[in-house]
């Protein structure tokens, strides 16, 4: 996994950017079949988005890629920086797909906090990705049979798309990744998972109350998630430190979800100090970084 420390939210928002947009930027060439640029070339790590000589052929980073989504606050500022760099005609993600990481059982279509709603204010329409193309699993179902279809429909959308180039995640204080609560399996695909209480507490701040807060969820599995080509990990503040040490550095484990990044040839953790406080090897993060 390679991770990358920087001050504050604003430099993990752009340093993030940069990391997705060079896997887009493969995924650009290599849905196109135009040979991928190399991956973790100086070139590319350090550089541009990935733009680098691609300006007189247009962005590198255009057509149909495929971008998971994450909700929470994490990722927010992440989002801004794809904008932005849209805005600067550095990339062009209007024909791209969006893929939720999960949803919420239960909430009516048009709910403001359902995750397709979310999505569709803080992605789809600032960067001009049109409800078809943004893909979130089905969880206004009131049954089990129903759900359990909505899973397996999502997992063939996806196969369909041609899997996810790469996954934006967030990280719970728990360590979840998506909704995947501890004691996920570590190959599980999507499906119907419980919300964990402290879940529930933490996301009351979207609703009126905890009550409102929904009890089950479809979430990508953990092998979903895996089965993405590139993973880029978000995490701000002190609060996310001990389950990013854990995801980073601990065993991996279904206790925290998120050590599968640890499984993934192709992760990427990117924190600002409050979210790297409790990381032991934080020297050979930041030499790696530098380049040396
Ligand atoms: C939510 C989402 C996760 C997200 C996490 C952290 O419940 N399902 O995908 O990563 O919680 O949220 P935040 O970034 O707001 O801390």
């Amino acid at each position: 996994m390679e991770v990358f420390v920087v001050p504050d939210a604003d430099a993990v928002a752009s340093c993030a950017a940069r990391e997705v947009l060079e896997g887009l930027a493969r995924a650009t060439a290599r849905r196109s079949g135009a040979r991928p640029p190399a991956s973790g070339s100086p070139s590319t790590a350090k550089g541009q988005a990935g733009a680098k000589g691609a300006a007189a052929v247009g962005p590198a980073v255009s057509g149909p890629v495929v971008l998971g989504l994450a909700t929470g606050s994490s990722p927010l500022g992440l989002y801004r920086e794809l904008e932005r760099a849209q805005g600067e005609g550095r990339v062009d993600l209007r024909a791209a797909h969006g893929v939720a990481l999960d949803e919420y059982v239960g909430l009516l279509a048009g709910h403001p906090q359902s995750y397709r709603e979310v999505l569709r204010r803080e992605v789809g329409d600032r960067l001009g990705i049109d409800d078809a193309r943004l893909h979130v699993p089905d969880g206004a179902h009131d049954d089990e049979a129903s759900l359990a279809a909505a899973a397996a429909d999502y997992e063939e959308t996806i196969r369909g798309l041609g899997g996810v180039d790469v996954q934006i995640l967030g990280i719970g204080v728990n360590g979840h990744l998506g909704f995947n609560e501890p004691g996920s399996a570590l190959t599980s695909r999507t499906r119907v998972k419980r919300l964990a209480a402290s879940t529930r507490e933490e996301n009351a701040r979207f609703f009126d109350s905890v009550d409102d807060v929904p009890t089950h969820c479809v979430t990508q599995g953990l092998g979903t998630v895996l089965s993405a080509r590139r993973l880029v990990l978000v995490a701000t503040g002190e609060a996310k430190a001990r389950a990013v040490a854990n995801a980073v550095e601990g065993p991996l484990t279904a206790s925290c979800p998120a050590s599968v990044l640890q499984w993934h040839a192709d992760a990427v953790a990117v924190l600002d100090e409050g979210a790297a406080g409790l990381l032991a090897n934080r020297r050979y993060y930041d030499d790696s970084a530098a380049g040396l």
